[in-house]
């Protein structure tokens, strides 16, 4: 049932062209997107002024990526919440707001807590969920599948590829539907996005540099991910599935806020993974990447081919297909899942099953 993988989690890591292939074409045909499916309407789409994206763990990083692309893309407002901690706040919702809850499992207990927090404050909400008929999807006003297929790993991978891609989508969908984007524009991305799918692929292909570099890094004990905008929230991604799965403490960090107070970490041999894909950010993250280097830090580059930039500051460089910067996370996380699962096999680990965590979260 491992399709010839030693573990689930690396055959769901190579499913990952298919399954982003399928959740894209459920909704994008013939460079038209089509909500159907889905139920939210244009209509409502225009009517919406702020968005709160409420979701856990890896579907928690989805929505900070999330957040960037509707930013970029539409005039809506957005915040990004825990749903462990939204539940709890006092806090007034704002009228014509959507509220988006990104769940696999659709069974995640805060995650269900704060969706019905929603609807009870006449919130419409629309839930981003992988299982058909979940607690999440048969509670929310519009849901959008995700078709990740069943996931076993306990370590999120192709249902958060597919979470990002319904985000991008969802994205497009609103700025074409508000007058917010142009004809040329859309076509670009809705092109753009049926290239994730071989990308990832040409990222798998590759793997093997990948499993050098992790087998260099198995007795490390700690670990630094930095980035900026969308860099930033996969950093967040690749810090967790390293600390899931291979028990490294590990942090992720907005590579601004380093020199506020974490930089005091850093020490001769301290690895410290870059995310660099966001062409407007490269400077300032490199320079951020220079300031570590010269305390000893170890620096693991992800970058975008044709940047060359970080050549000498990296000591370790992996590049990733060109492609639109608000993509760039669904290629930049791939190299970090195969990270991730390296280490774990290297160190041993029951990659599938890490210790003291359940695939659905049920207890708040
Ligand atoms: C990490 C991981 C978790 C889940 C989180 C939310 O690899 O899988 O962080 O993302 O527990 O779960 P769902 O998406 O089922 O609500």
């Amino acid at each position: 049932e491992k399709g010839g993988y030693e573990h689930f989690m690396l055959k769901e890591i190579h499913e990952q062209p298919k399954v982003v292939r399928d959740t894209i074409h459920s909704v994008l045909q013939n460079g038209k997107i089509s909500f159907e499916s889905v139920g939210l309407t244009d209509e409502e789409m225009r009517n919406i002024q702020q968005i709160y994206i409420v979701a856990c763990g890896s579907a928690y990083h989805v929505g900070m990526a999330a957040q960037y692309v509707l930013e970029e893309l539409t005039s809506l407002q957005v915040r990004v919440e825990l749903a462990s901690e939204f539940r709890y706040r006092t806090m007034t919702l704002a009228k014509n707001s959507l509220a988006i809850i990104i769940s696999q499992s659709g069974e995640t207990a805060d995650s269900l807590a704060a969706l019905r927090l929603c609807k009870e404050k006449g919130v419409k909400t629309l839930g981003i969920v992988n299982v058909v008929g979940s607690s999440i999807a048969r509670e929310a006003d519009d849901v959008f599948y995700t078709l990740a297929g069943p996931e076993i790993s306990v370590a999120t991978t192709k249902a958060y590829s597919c979470q990002l891609v319904a985000a991008y989508l969802l994205a497009m969908q609103f700025a074409k539907a508000r007058g917010e984007i142009t004809e040329e524009r859309f076509a670009a991305l809705a092109a753009d996005i049926e290239t994730i799918p071989e990308k990832i692929q040409r990222i798998l292909e590759d793997k093997e540099r990948l499993q050098w570099f992790a087998s260099k890094i198995v007795n490390i004990k700690d670990a630094f991910f930095i980035g900026r905008g969308i860099d930033y929230a996969i950093g967040m991604e690749g810090s967790l599935k390293l600390k899931e799965i291979s028990y490294i403490h590990s942090e992720a960090y907005a590579a601004g806020e380093l020199k506020h107070g974490p930089i005091s970490l850093i020490e001769d041999g301290t690895v410290v993974f870059s995310v660099v894909t966001q062409s407007a950010l490269y400077e300032k993250t490199i320079s951020n990447m220079v300031e570590v280097k010269s305390r000893g830090a170890k620096l693991f580059g992800l970058t975008t081919y044709g940047n060359y930039a970080m050549e000498d500051t990296a000591d370790f460089t992996v590049y990733i297909p060109k492609i639109d910067n608000l993509f760039a996370g669904s290629l930049s996380v791939i190299p970090l899942q195969l990270l991730s699962y390296y280490v774990s096999v290297g160190k041993g680990f029951d990659v599938d099953k890490p210790r003291n965590l359940a695939k659905s979260v049920t207890v708040e």
